[in-house]
């Protein structure tokens, strides 16, 4: 077995939250503590911690802190309190349903326990949060066991954004898979795109992918059709916001563009994502929605270096759609779920 270099991105040490910074990666290794929900909601926001996973665990040790620090006179303000800390982090970001399932599942929890004392109610939650977190890292080295299996020696496996280590707990989950299968001894190469415009492919998974000295070429957004066509890419493997049952996927910007080309060049097109990033409740119709616009000047202003064009607009979707119908397989971690995707995707979430 190849050995593999994993970080942990999101922890708890006293009554605070630590985390690695990802805006200065891969310049700086720095890492933050706050037992402060406000600074906690500036970190989602600015993408100090980010992807779909780790943010909902985040979430979950933002809400175990927030018990733990509180000075609520008993365990119902103490409820109240965390009603509102739950409303605060769930606005931070609105496309990874990960982040909304995982505040749902603490508050649960904290309506569970209303007659134990503050403290008591403070540590379960805690535990609670850390339970999430241990089954994001079963989950990602589950789904990189079941995505393995599609993975050839000799393949090239063109990847979007950042879906390692970075991006949930434990191996990741596009990233994951890819991982997987060369930490088991398949020789396999990566296109990975730079992911404009925050460069989380240029930035952190190249960081990734050089620590596991996993071979792999680093390209603009923009060369994708030109690998797929010309550099012997036969799979293509990305991670995921939100899953609605018909398979529709939403994840960072680029991806559908990506998914047409694979199609174009008949590339297998697959998706790797725990269950906890499948929506049950959406409506096709109604995803547009929850699509995240971000601030026009992430565009304009490159790494906030270089400033494009004055008093120009731009436009800044963080997400897009990749119909089920185009993607070949979702890797989770009860299997490779297949068309029909209303059956297989809501077997998954049976855990069947
Ligand atoms: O805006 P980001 O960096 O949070 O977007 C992340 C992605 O789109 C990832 O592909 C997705 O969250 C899956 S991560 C395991």
């Amino acid at each position: 077995m190849r050995r593999l270099s994993l970080i942990d991105a999101v922890s708890m040490s006293g009554n605070e939250i630590i985390w690695i910074d990802q805006t200065k990666l891969p310049f700086k290794e720095k890492y933050v503590g706050s037992s402060s929900v406000s600074r906690l909601c500036t970190a989602i926001k600015r993408l100090e911690i980010r992807g779909a996973p780790l943010i909902g665990i985040a979430a979950a040790f933002g809400i175990a802190a927030a018990a733990a620090n509180s000075d609520a006179k008993d365990s119902d303000a103490l409820l109240r309190e965390l009603k509102s800390t739950a409303k605060r982090i769930n606005s931070t970001r609105p496309t990874a349903v990960n982040l909304q399932n995982c505040i749902n599942r603490m508050m649960k929890k904290a309506e569970e326990l209303p007659s134990l004392p503050k403290k008591t109610m403070a540590k379960r939650l805690r535990e609670e949060a850390y339970r999430i977190k241990d089954e994001e890292e079963k989950a990602s080295a589950s789904m990189g066991r079941y995505g393995s299996t599609l993975i050839k020696n000799g393949d090239v496996i063109l990847t979007h954004c950042n879906t390692g280590s970075l991006a949930t707990a434990g191996v990741g989950t596009a990233l994951g898979v890819i991982r997987t299968a060369y930490a088991s001894g398949k020789n396999i190469k990566v296109i990975a795109c730079e992911t404009r415009p925050l460069l989380q492919g240029a930035r952190l998974t190249a960081w990734e992918l050089k620590r596991d000295s996993i071979p792999f070429e680093l390209i603009t957004d923009s060369a994708a059709a030109y690998a797929m066509k010309n550099r012997g890419v036969s799979k293509v493997i990305v991670g995921a916001d939100r899953i609605l049952l018909d398979g529709s996927t939403a994840n960072k910007i680029g991806t559908y563009a990506l998914a047409i080309i694979a199609k174009e060049h008949n590339i297998p097109f697959y998706v790797a994502a725990p269950v906890s990033t499948i929506d049950p409740r959406t409506k096709t119709a109604n995803m547009l929605k929850k699509i995240e616009q971000r601030s026009p000047e992430e565009v304009l202003n490159v790494l906030s270096r270089l400033r494009i064009a004055k008093d120009a607009n731009a436009l800044n979707p963080a997400f897009d759609i990749t119909p089920g119908s185009m993607i070949s397989g979702i890797i989770t971690e009860k299997g490779v779920a297949r068309k029909p995707y209303q059956k297989s995707l809501a077997k998954a979430i049976r855990g069947a």
